[in-house]
């Protein structure tokens, strides 16, 4: 793996995610990129290279944080970072097989996705997943009780859609947390659990 583009990669990340105390800032990003090449640690069929690329760039062109049109944001660093034609398309179709809602649900098909989308899932659950559940939502002017919501929605059913056998174990333990939470939650607010 080419590590000085990697810390290039890190050092692009970090400026675009410069400004945003919400949800997806550079931390996201990094522990993205930190899960992602412990995954494929065991996944011997990925290109370390195309996943660790592909978690760095992979809230690039997010329609929700930027304006960009067919992944400008990341085809500019890859192009101007001389990575070879056919790596960037690889690491483009990874980085487009992550969001659930742009591919009906569809398993992405290459490894490289299946890393990157898993490890971008487990950051929504755990400790820094309820963190940034309610970072997104007071964001927003969200009440935490839509939040909370928010666990039932699409927090709680991520355990079940991992892609890699690595990925689903480390989402048990995080799952396990989002019940405790949960149950400490109602248990200090009286509320029934829905
Ligand atoms: P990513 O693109 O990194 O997968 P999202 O943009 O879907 O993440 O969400 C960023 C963070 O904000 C996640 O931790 C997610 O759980 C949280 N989030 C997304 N939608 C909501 C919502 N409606 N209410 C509360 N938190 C949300
Ligand atoms: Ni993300």
């Amino acid at each position: 793996m080419d590590d000085e583009l990697i810390r290039r990669a890190e050092t692009y990340a970090r400026e675009l995610f410069a400004s945003d105390a919400g949800g997806h800032d550079f931390g996201h990003t990094m522990r993205v990129y930190r899960t992602a090449m412990l995954l494929a640690d065991s996944e011997p069929g990925c290109d370390r290279t195309v996943t660790a690329l592909a978690a760095l760039l992979h809230d690039a062109d997010d329609y929700k944080l930027f304006h960009t049109e067919n992944n400008a944001n990341a085809r500019r660093f890859l192009a101007e970072n001389g990575v070879p034609a056919e790596t960037a398309e690889r690491v483009i179709a990874a980085v487009n097989a992550v969001s659930f809602s742009r591919n009906a649900g569809r398993r992405p098909d290459t490894p490289e996705g299946c890393i990157v989308q898993d490890a971008d899932r487990l950051d929504a659950l755990g400790a820094v997943g309820i963190a940034r559940t309610f970072a997104f939502g007071g964001e927003h002017d969200r009440p935490m009780s839509e939040s909370v919501q928010h666990f039932y929605d699409k927090l709680l059913r991520l355990r079940e859609l991992m892609n890699t056998p690595a990925a689903a174990a480390l989402a048990e333990e995080r799952h396990a947390f989002l019940e405790a939470f949960l149950a400490q939650y109602y248990k200090e607010t009286g509320e029934e659990r829905p």
